[in-house]
């Protein structure tokens, strides 16, 4: 059995775990308000975010999908890791040691999969980088320093060697006590009939990293003419690596692309090194496959709802294998339906960015970023030339062929330009453009019936996200995230004033538990709700009013209400309250509290004066007691009110 992780130690290191700086590595968040911030969210596919974090409480959840849960559940997700896996990873971060209950350290075998191909990749990687500096290395540095990459550029990308030989990897990483299965498991070895051999043999070998710079696969060159293999070869898929879920350099390029608003999307593992070597450093590459949806989905998540205003430059090469990539890369925006202004930038006589680099230096890679022009333009040039212009079919069939890419331009302005130039392309008549741009727009209206609107299919985990993402903020103090919230849930039924007081006053307490106070908390907690659903959070809360407001307090409300009502719980903790600044908060939410109590404290005495009224006027004793109790009510009242 493997030893359990003590759980103290477990809400320790959540305590001292920031969870906006955990998601924040995956997903580009910015504040939502007081105490709160918003991105779009990594479990389901959307455009304006609704997904919140709230750093204090440790929690997030998305209003688009109903996810939620903590920075533990948040790595199990993202990260494909089990809890354990989750709380050693943020454990190793904050730099906490691990206590295990029963027997010592979980040794190697019984760790996760996913956490040992990691670590095979780990020392793999240190392996390569440490063989660069070897004298057999030489064919490595020269490849590089003919390419323009010295020393320190090699490190900075994590570049190294691939020794040539058949098991200086598999003897170094056994030693280390990886086993063989492990290490087939990684990739890091082939299966041949006398046992596994190294995989990468003499080439120069660049780790592949996921956006928080953990190591996941390898793409490698060949660098011997004796090589039989391709020229470029990658880790093949395993449980770690998918290549079409990679982007080469995203660890090191996502906060620039965050504050740029702008990602470069280039060809090879050089291209990248020389983009950011030249300044470009919102360089990534996609390796070995085609730009595809899951890249969008990474980039979108970078961009976060800033996409409409960014900008994804593609470089292609200039020949016949770029053109086909700038075709399918066409699609895949098309299909995707990206916010951003997509743009092509083509390097001069049609060089690489590394290639550019090593002719005319880094200024010319950033004058090749900079006089990038928008991609239907390159595409509706593309695909002109694919015909021969000198026959009425060729004009025809260029014209059918490009004026789709015109009917699909977002601003509609620049139609009648581009139609115009699409003519005068084709050598067309005016009037003969315009017509196949209208028909290819009809088409296109045809069918773009809602099971073809879906943007990438299947992503979706609720049937409930929509399409335009948070609506507008509504009049009347109605928070809009709370509108937005899935219309089915409770959140829809706080349509009624009183109501949605008792949901403001529930999310004052478990937001702001301190401002709100334990005493002011406690009458709430005995106040009688009129929405059943609330009233159960409201019960959650009185049964930990002993722990009110310490850490860990939140977590115990919400392990007391029913499975089915957790998720109204996370909502209340995280949707934002409709308060402008600091300054409002504290009054909003003793405000709705007190508001919430006063009420009570009505309704009861009102209960208590009828009573009254009915009693029998002979019962002297027991009309004094309610009197006393309606005085004490009063009382009670005007200290809420702060009279
Ligand atoms: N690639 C690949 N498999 C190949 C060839 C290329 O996966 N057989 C991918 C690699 O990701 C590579 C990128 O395509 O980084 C660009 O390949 P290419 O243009 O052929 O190489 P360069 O980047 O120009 O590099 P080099 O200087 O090594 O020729
Ligand atoms: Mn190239």
């Amino acid at each position: 059995m493997p030893g359990r992780i003590r759980h103290s130690d477990i809400e320790e290191v959540k305590a001292r775990t920031n969870i906006a700086d955990v998601v924040g590595e995956y997903v580009q968040l910015k504040p939502a308000g007081i105490g709160s911030l918003k991105g779009l969210c990594p479990f389901h596919d959307e455009r304006s975010p609704s997904f919140h974090v709230r750093p204090q409480l440790g929690y997030y959840h998305c209003f688009g999908c109903g996810e939620s849960g903590d920075v533990y559940s948040f790595l199990q997700a993202l990260d494909h890791v089990t809890f354990a896996e989750a709380v050693e990873k943020l454990a190793a971060r904050v730099g906490y040691v691990l206590t295990y209950e029963d027997g010592g350290a979980q040794d190697d075998a019984e760790r996760g999969q996913r956490t040992r191909l990691l670590a095979a990749n780990k020392a793999a990687e240190e392996f390569f980088v440490q063989r660069l500096t070897l004298p057999d290395a030489e064919p490595g540095r020269r490849f590089l320093g003919e390419r323009g990459f010295d020393a320190a550029a090699a490190s900075r990308f994590g570049v190294g060697y691939a020794p040539k030989a058949w098991d200086e990897l598999t003897n170094h990483l056994r030693a280390k006590g990886f086993t063989p299965e492990v290490l087939a498991a990684a990739g890091l070895v082939s299966q041949g009939d006398r046992g596994i051999y190294d995989r990468f043999r003499g080439r120069v070998v660049w780790p592949i990293r996921d956006v928080t710079g953990q190591t996941l696969g390898f793409g490698a060159r060949r660098l011997f003419d004796d090589d039989q293999g391709p020229k470029y070869l990658n880790t093949p898929e395993t449980a770690v690596y998918h290549k079409a879920q990679v982007l080469y350099g995203l660890d090191l390029a996502k906060r620039d692309i965050g504050r740029g608003h702008q990602v470069v999307v280039v060809e090879g593992y050089t291209d990248v090194m020389a983009c950011h070597l030249a300044g470009i450093t919102t360089a990534v590459a996609t390796c070995g496959t085609a730009f595809g949806a899951d890249h969008v989905r990474m980039l979108r998540r970078m961009l976060g709802d800033e996409e409409a205003s960014s900008q994804v430059v593609f470089t292609f090469d200039p020949d016949a294998a770029g053109q086909k990539a700038a075709e399918r890369s066409w699609d895949v925006i098309q299909e995707t339906r990206i916010g951003a202004q997509t743009y092509v930038a083509v390097g001069p006589d049609g060089l690489d960015p590394c290639d550019l680099r090593l002719a005319q230096g880094d200024a010319a890679i950033v004058r090749m970023i900079d006089e990038k022009r928008p991609m239907f333009e390159f595409i509706l040039r593309q695909t002109v030339a694919r015909f021969d212009l000198s026959t009425l079919e060729g004009r025809i069939g260029a014209l059918r062929a490009a004026a789709p890419v015109i009917a699909e331009l977002k601003d509609t302005a620049l139609r009648p330009g581009y139609t115009r130039e699409l003519a005068r392309m084709t050598g067309a008549e005016l009037t003969e453009a315009e017509h196949a741009v209208t028909a290819a727009g009809r088409q296109r209206r045809d069918s773009a019936d809602p099971a073809h609107r879906r943007p990438l299919g299947g992503a979706e985990t609720s049937g409930l996200s929509r399409e335009g993402g948070s609506p507008p903020p509504a009049a009347g103090g109605e928070t809009p995230a709370i509108r937005a919230s899935n219309p089915a849930g409770l959140f829809a039924l706080a349509t009624d004033p009183v109501t949605r007081l008792e949901r403001d006053a529930l999310m004052g307490i478990l937001q702001q538990p301190e401002l709100v106070g334990r005493d002011l908390a406690g009458q709430a907690a005995e106040a009688r709700f009129a929405n059943q659903s609330l009233q159960v959070v409201r019960d959650a809360i009185a049964a930990n009013l002993d722990s009110y407001a310490e850490s860990g307090w939140f977590a115990k409300v919400l392990a007391d209400v029913p499975a089915p009502l957790a998720g109204l719980v996370q909502e209340l903790a995280v949707a934002p309250l409709p308060v402008r600044d600091e300054a409002q908060l504290a009054g909003f939410v003793r405000g709705a509290v007190a508001a919430l109590v006063e009420k009570d404290l009505l309704g009861r005495k009102a209960e208590l004066q009828g009573r009254l009224q009915r009693s029998d006027p002979v019962d002297v004793d027991g009309r004094a007691t309610l009197q006393r109790a309606m005085a004490d009510i009063e009382q009670q009242r005007r200290a809420v009110r702060g009279e």
